[in-house]
């Protein structure tokens, strides 16, 4: 076989072979995945006074389908978890600073993670899964039901009872920034334990070290 034939067979080959590999590879991304979603800046002033907000928290159990405009989203994340120093530490306080809760928002498009970084949405999965995000009726048609899932990879050598009491204790303060800033902004909200976490992190395609905590739903309260 001369020198012409042998890259011939070659070139074949490859678009044979490796051209369909990689529309095949291309189509199994794109099927179930969701674009990520810039957030605009968050609002880091305004809103009601403290002892206001915490005179307003409450849970509310009944929510209009009416979705959150993006800066609304984007300020409640940035008051959820969001950076607020220089050296990335946040607006709620970790044990040992491990920051070892994501917060994931599942809407009617898709679930997204926030990414408090780069202020966005990550696309994690196409398709609506808020009905796994709960067991109470409300959850399928809220318009987003966060859910805190701990990665116990990021807590190096705690034991696994720290590691359990602590991303419940961490994901509180987070679920609490949500409460307050809800409470500012005439939000309804309510904090869920009521989750089947097993099934939830199967439809989520969590890692073994990704643990659910809880879920919350947030949106307009129904009139
Ligand atoms: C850890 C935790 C888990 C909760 N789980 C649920 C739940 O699964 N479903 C629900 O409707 N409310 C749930 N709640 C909300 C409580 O029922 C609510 O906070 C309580 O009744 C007090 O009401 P308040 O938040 O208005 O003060 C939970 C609250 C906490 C703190």
């Amino acid at each position: 076989m001369n020198t012409k034939m042998f890259l011939a067979i070659v070139l074949l080959m490859a678009v044979l072979f490796v051209y369909p590999v990689q529309i095949f590879a291309a189509d199994a991304n794109s099927a179930g995945t969701v674009k990520s979603i810039e957030l605009p800046k968050p609002k880091m002033e305004g809103g009601k006074p403290l002892m206001e907000a915490l005179k307003e928290r409450k849970t509310s159990r009944e929510f209009s389908g009416e979705k959150l405009p993006l800066q609304v989203l984007s300020n409640m994340l940035w008051a959820a978890n969001g950076i607020n120093r220089p050296d990335g530490k946040r607006t709620a306080p970790t044990a040992m600073n491990k920051q070892e809760i994501d917060v994931y928002v599942a809407m009617a498009d898709g679930l997204y993670l926030y990414d408090a970084k780069e202020n966005k949405l990550i696309g994690v999965l196409a398709g609506d899964i808020r009905e796994a995000t709960g067991k109470q009726p409300f959850v399928k048609d809220a318009p987003v039901n966060l859910i805190f899932v701990a990665d116990f990879a990021k807590m190096g050598n705690m034991s696994e009872d720290q590691k359990v009491f602590y991303s419940a204790t961490d994901t509180g303060y987070i679920s609490q920034n949500v409460y307050l800033f809800c409470a500012s902004e005439g939000l309804a909200t309510v904090v869920r334990g009521m989750v089947d976490k097993p099934a939830l992190a199967a439809t989520m395609k969590l890692k073994s070290d990704q643990k659910v905590i809880l879920a919350q739903t947030v949106g307009y309260p129904k009139k």
